[in-house]
């Protein structure tokens, strides 16, 4: 099948064909206007989104040498996101797939991100555990057949994506602020300050970072305080340490060969190299990191695969701003 993916839950207008199962083209623009404010604008990602979708969608179609008339289908997200953003990305799919009479799908961001560890891995077998790290989430999955999936544990407040985000601030590094430790964090020396570390003695799949961060806050305003990239280091071996050891403890509770980690936390070098020395005996599996962040060729990839089971959504289906994964 042909599938035209559309993604904007949050700061990235994306598009991406998929046929038969393999990714042709995948064209992105990431929002700079956001950087300034520290942090995503929810206005400014719908208006952007408005600004750039025809443009990035006509890049994925020229890339993958398709016109219009040849799609079987369009996959969009339909939730989780900002609602604004997932609104452009909906209407402007639902105009595409009535002109065309083709059939449309609303897709799961979550289970998307989960999904594009098989762009990594076409040959990943059932079942596995899934570490799903992002900016607005931080879940454990024990995923034991396509739609059949079991929630270990989740963040009790924060995600791991939004404790980089707003460690990255307190540094008076930029957004999005993984990145931006990470890369000074390579200066710095991960064992130089001992920041908490929630439930990282409890055999259990639950996480916490606000303590973290209001560590790091109240480390900032002491006088004897470290250098910036010690502090950097230590801050995301505090957050990595906890992920590795639950993704353990969750591979070794599901007796699970395969461990995959997804989303946007999956792109840092320091927790591919971490959890593959701590985790031994497992097939630890990352999508490349350009498909660990926020993409459409995932949501292609998943459409397709429901898609192909007859699956569809009614023109007239709503965005689910909350949507979780059932
Ligand atoms: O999956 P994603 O692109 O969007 C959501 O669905 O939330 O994840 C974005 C999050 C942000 O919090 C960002 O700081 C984090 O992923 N992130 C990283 C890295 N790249 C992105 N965190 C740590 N290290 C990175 N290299
Ligand atoms: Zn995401």
């Amino acid at each position: 099948m042909k599938i035209l993916g559309i993604e904007t839950s949050c700061d990235e207008t994306a598009a991406a064909v998929c046929i038969d199962s393999k990714i042709v083209s995948s064209a992105l623009s990431s929002q700079e206007i956001h950087t300034k404010f520290g942090g995503v604008i929810p206005e400014l990602a719908s208006r952007e989104h408005e600004k750039t979708l025809n443009l990035i969608v006509h890049k994925a179609l020229e890339e993958s040498n398709l016109s219009l008339e040849e799609l079987d289908g369009i996959a969009v997200t339909q939730g989780p996101g900002l609602s604004g953003a997932l609104i452009t990305g909906t209407s402007f799919s639902k105009g595409l797939a009535s002109g065309l009479n083709i059939p449309i799908l609303g897709i799961n961001h979550l289970e998307a991100h989960i999904f594009a560890n098989f762009l990594a891995e076409p040959n990943l077998e059932f079942p596995f555990v899934c570490l799903l790290v992002s900016g607005g989430h931080t879940q454990l999955w024990e995923v034991k057949d396509f739609m059949s999936y079991n929630l270990l544990g989740e963040t009790r407040d924060d995600a791991a994506g939004e404790a980089f985000d707003k460690g990255a601030r307190v540094l008076g590094l930029g957004y999005p602020g993984g990145p931006e430790i990470e890369i000074l964090a390579k200066k710095g020396n991960y064992n130089a300050i001992n920041f908490p570390r929630a439930f990282v003695k409890e055999n259990n799949f639950e996480f916490s970072f606000s303590g973290l961060k209001t560590a790091l806050l109240y480390y900032m305003d002491n006088k004897n305080r470290k250098n910036r990239a010690d502090v950097a280091a230590s801050y995301q071996f505090a957050i990595i340490d906890v992920l590795v050891k639950k993704l353990k403890y969750a591979a070794e509770h599901t007796n699970s060969k395969n461990c995959v980690v997804a989303g946007g936390v999956a792109a840092n070098k320091f927790l591919r190299q971490y959890s593959k020395e701590n985790i031994p005996n497992r097939n630890i599996i990352y999508p490349h990191p350009s498909f660990c962040t926020d993409n459409a060729a995932m949501i292609a990839y998943l459409g397709e695969k429901y898609l192909a089971i007859g699956k569809t959504s009614k023109i007239n289906f709503s965005i689910l701003p909350n949507m979780k994964i059932d």
